[in-house]
């Protein structure tokens, strides 16, 4: 048996997310909305440095039924709530936020919250909740709305703690929801925008912008080449099947925590490294910049981030050629795009030092069962690697990946293939 996992996930329909919030809520809801989870095809811990990043939303994603109570069913009636959204009742501002999440706790029970925008506070809700709390706290104090009144019912199929950013993609699909049942507004930038704060601001995580741009910006079939400095973007086609080739995810099943990891202390090592230079950041240096003046740890960190920079750009360039001509280039231009991807991955591992063993053995394995490209994806110490091949060689190489990390005694990985999907929209 193969040990990857066929591609096509089941996502939940609109129908059903509307029968589920029926059955936990009595009242119909307004609408669903969708948010992807993220790949980084190249261009990791850029972000945070106003650097380049070139992710893909992938076909799988967090999915929001919103409801607005009404006094009907606020009362426990089961005839309230219903209509379109825009033309239902103001929503009741000042009143609690229900969540309930298809996520089963280890008692078997569904995952819920319930909170009011005035009394949040950063630290005091559990994990998860923090992250559609933190949204909410910010909408309020970017917007001076203050959202409430609301219901809302959670699935997913981003696997949790696998590096793609399934939190990041609970917070978009709960701000486009918001944003469209309180009628805010907010343009695309905002949004990223919004949900970094909230991510840095309440959550805790000192992260940079790739994961909800990632999941907010980009349009189906397509990688988007983002500049975080400006946040100046450009779609650029990224269809694989046509190309013949698969994009695998290796989650190698470690968890990581960018509250808790060595994240913050690389995002603070840069920073420092840019006030020596006098720079805000390091997007302002050149590229052949002398580093002498910096420790040999600050030293490797920014050499990471300036080469890292230079191989998004060069990625980007030849995946426009291979558009621009399929002539006799083409094969080379997919082996340099491999190229790209292993140098980024022994850059992680060896100068930004964010890499962990199990990622390490799933990138060798997946080169030695003849990848062209392989790498740790997101902010490491654990999460996904991923693995660039032909369309024909998808079992080599998800076999040669499992069987290495049976040899070396870790969990079992899971192992599919991702295309690249549309970004976050209204569901139904
Ligand atoms: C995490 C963060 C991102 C980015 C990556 C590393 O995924 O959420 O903002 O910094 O790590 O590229």
């Amino acid at each position: 048996m193969s040990a990857v996992t066929p591609q096509a996930v089941e996502a939940p329909t609109p129908q059903h997310l509307a029968e589920e919030f029926v059955a936990l809520f009595g009242y119909r809801p307004l609408g669903s909305f969708r948010a992807p989870g993220r790949v980084n095809f190249i261009g990791e811990h850029t972000d945070y440095n106003s650097g380049l990043v070139l992710p893909i939303a992938i076909d799988r994603a967090v999915y929001v039924a919103i409801g607005q109570r009404s006094e009907a069913s606020a009362e426990g009636r089961t005839e309230g709530g219903a209509g379109e959204i825009g033309t239902a009742d103001p929503p009741r501002r000042g009143e609690s936020i229900r969540i309930v999440s298809d996520h089963r706790d280890d008692t078997g029970q569904r995952m819920s919250g319930q909170f009011t925008a005035a009394e949040l506070m950063p630290g005091t809700l559990p994990g998860w909740l923090s992250h559609p709390a933190g949204v909410v706290d910010e909408i309020a104090k970017t917007t001076g709305t203050v959202v409430g009144g609301v219901d809302l019912y959670i699935e997913s199929t981003v696997p949790v703690g696998a590096g793609l950013s399934s939190s990041h993609a609970l917070e978009v699909a709960v701000l486009i929801a918001l944003d469209e049942v309180f009628g805010l507004g907010l343009d695309d930038r905002e949004k990223v925008l919004l949900t970094q704060r909230a991510e840095n601001d309440f959550v805790g995580a000192p992260t940079g912008i790739v994961d909800q741009a990632a999941s907010i910006m980009t349009e189906t079939g397509h990688a988007l080449f983002l500049d975080c400095r400006d946040l100046g973007a450009r779609q650029i086609p990224f269809d694989l099947d046509t190309e013949g080739l698969r994009l695998l995810v290796i989650d190698s099943k470690v968890s990581h925590s960018h509250s808790e990891s060595g994240y913050g202390a690389r995002r603070k090592s840069c920073e420092e490294s840019a006030a020596i230079f006098g720079v805000d950041s390091l997007r302002e240096l050149a590229d052949d910049v002398d580093l002498s003046g910096l420790t040999d740890e600050q030293r490797k960190r920014v050499r990471h981030v300036l080469a890292e920079n230079a191989r998004v750009r060069a990625t980007v360039e030849l995946l426009e050629d291979n558009e621009r001509s399929h002539g006799s280039d083409h094969d080379a231009r997919i082996r340099a795009i491999g190229d790209l991807l292993v140098a980024s991955h022994e850059s992680l591992a060896h100068d930004y030092e964010v890499s962990c063993a199990e990622l390490d053995v799933a990138v060798t394995a997946a080169m030695g069962a003849g990848a062209l490209g392989a790498r740790m994806i997101g902010g490491g110490f654990g999460g996904s690697a991923i693995a660039l091949i032909d369309a024909g060689r998808v079992d080599d190489v998800g076999d040669a990946v499992s069987a290495a990390f049976a040899e070396h005694g870790y969990r079992k990985p899971d192992i599919f293939a991702v295309s690249a999907g549309r970004g976050a929209a209204r569901f139904d």
